[in-house]
């Protein structure tokens, strides 16, 4: 998977930085080309020229140093790799990545690049649980990056905890995954609903929900990222759509919604339905501004079209269909009893009563259940992974 692969490793300053060797040497026998960037402070660990014959190519610490390393002037990292790694990821460059700062070589190519980032955090366990460093974690996971989690032992300052570096193996098999599931989606068609709809009451007023787009949002963006051509139709929403979609379609009412779902649906690989889409809508919409007076005021609903039923219904051989269930009770076989009506391959189930789970917040917490009676459990993270744990099931198969 990583043969011909073009990886960027940056090297930051702890113990751990002589691991970063054996990433190097690893990578190299699995084929990939490797360019190191090292910190300053990386360089008081391991030298640059350990990593210059471990890679077999010239290594950058100093932004302003003549380029004259290099065999092409000018290269642009940022641009030459598949990936970008940085191991050890010190919490001082997470930090300065969660905020942007670009002020040596390493940090200016991060901030640069387009490429998939990942980062294998190293460091003593206390720094690693501080809440600044775990909402700069945060940040850089929502924003995309892989986060290689460390592993948890006997640390180098005598702690014991979360902390040390991956290992280098496990390390490569991250990438090895990502290359080998980004490959397995590049071309593919998919089709994701994002946010809620409203349904207006009169010109001014409507009947919407909580939903907020962001697992929509972070669905689109991972499909992208893992190269699929990929149409997002949202409801109103907050967010930004992200970079790289094939297109972006603005609805307002779930009958906006349906038709240009049923339309894109047709060339669709995979259709994942994460919008909540208003089961009900007023049945006439007052063409003025609805008057107060001193009554009660009763509006008539009637039924919307279940989109996602319907889509079921039509399902052509080969497509992949997911739904999204947001239930407060017997969250299994309701699930389950959606995933049989409307005739879906999986259901991505959660209990919006728990904290951290459901509408408008950063993170989730989801059951995966497929067709085939598979469930997986996924811990609370952030609406990004759990996209990323989402499309790991649902790719098609070769
Ligand atoms: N959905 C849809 N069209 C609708 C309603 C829902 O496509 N009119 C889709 C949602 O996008 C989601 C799934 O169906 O993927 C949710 O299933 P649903 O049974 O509608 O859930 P709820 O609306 O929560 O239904 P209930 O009130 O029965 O729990």
């Amino acid at each position: 998977m990583l043969q011909g692969k073009k990886i960027l490793l940056g090297v930051t300053g702890g113990i751990a930085a002589y691991k970063a060797v054996e990433v190097v040497s690893r990578l190299r026998k699995a084929g990939a080309e490797v360019r190191v960037v090292m910190t300053r402070e990386a360089t008081e660990f391991v030298t640059e020229l350990t990593f210059r014959e471990i890679s077999g190519n010239p290594v950058t610490v100093d932004m302003w140093a003549p380029v004259q390393h290099w065999n092409v002037a000018h290269i642009s990292l940022a641009e030459w790799a598949d990936a970008a790694l940085v191991a050890p990821a010190t919490a001082n460059i997470m930090a300065k990545a969660a905020l942007g700062i670009a002020d040596d070589m390493l940090t200016t190519t991060l901030l640069a690049t387009t490429v998939p980032v990942f980062f294998a955090p190293a460091m003593n366990s206390n720094m690693y649980a501080h809440p600044a460093t775990q909402k700069n974690i945060n940040i850089l996971a929502e924003r995309g990056a892989h986060i290689i989690p460390p592993g948890t032992g006997k640390l180098a300052c005598g702690a014991e905890g979360p902390g040390r570096l991956a290992e280098p193996a496990e390390i490569v098999a991250a990438l090895e995954r990502f290359f080998a599931e980004g490959d397995r989606l590049a071309g593919v068609k998919v089709l994701v609903t994002a946010a809620g709809t409203i349904e207006p009451i009169d010109p001014v007023r409507y009947i919407g929900n909580r939903s907020s787009g962001r697992m929509g949002y972070a669905l689109a963006e991972e499909a992208a990222a893992r190269g699929a051509e990929v149409v997002l139709v949202s409801g109103p929403s907050a967010l930004q759509p992200p970079t790289g979609l094939k297109k972006f379609i603005s609805v307002e009412t779930a009958a906006e919604m349906r038709e240009a779902v049923l339309r894109e649906a047709e060339t669709s690989r995979i259709v994942i339905k994460a919008a909540a889409v208003a089961d009900y809508r007023p049945k006439s919409v007052s063409e003025h501004k609805i008057k107060k007076n001193d009554e009660e005021l009763s509006i008539i609903l009637e039924k919307n079209p279940d989109i996602l039923k319907e889509l079921g219904q039509k399902k052509r051989p080969g497509q992949i269909l997911v739904g999204f269930a947001a239930e407060t009770q017997n969250l299994l076989q309701y699930a389950r009893e959606k995933m049989e009506k409307k005739n879906l391959d999986f259901i991505v189930a959660n209990d919006v009563t728990k904290p951290g789970a459901g509408f408008n917040t950063a993170t989730n917490l989801v059951k995966i259940i497929s067709r085939d009676g598979g469930i997986e459990d996924v811990p609370m993270m952030t609406k990004r992974e759990i996209a990323k744990r989402i499309f790991d099931r649902v790719l098609p198969e070769q």
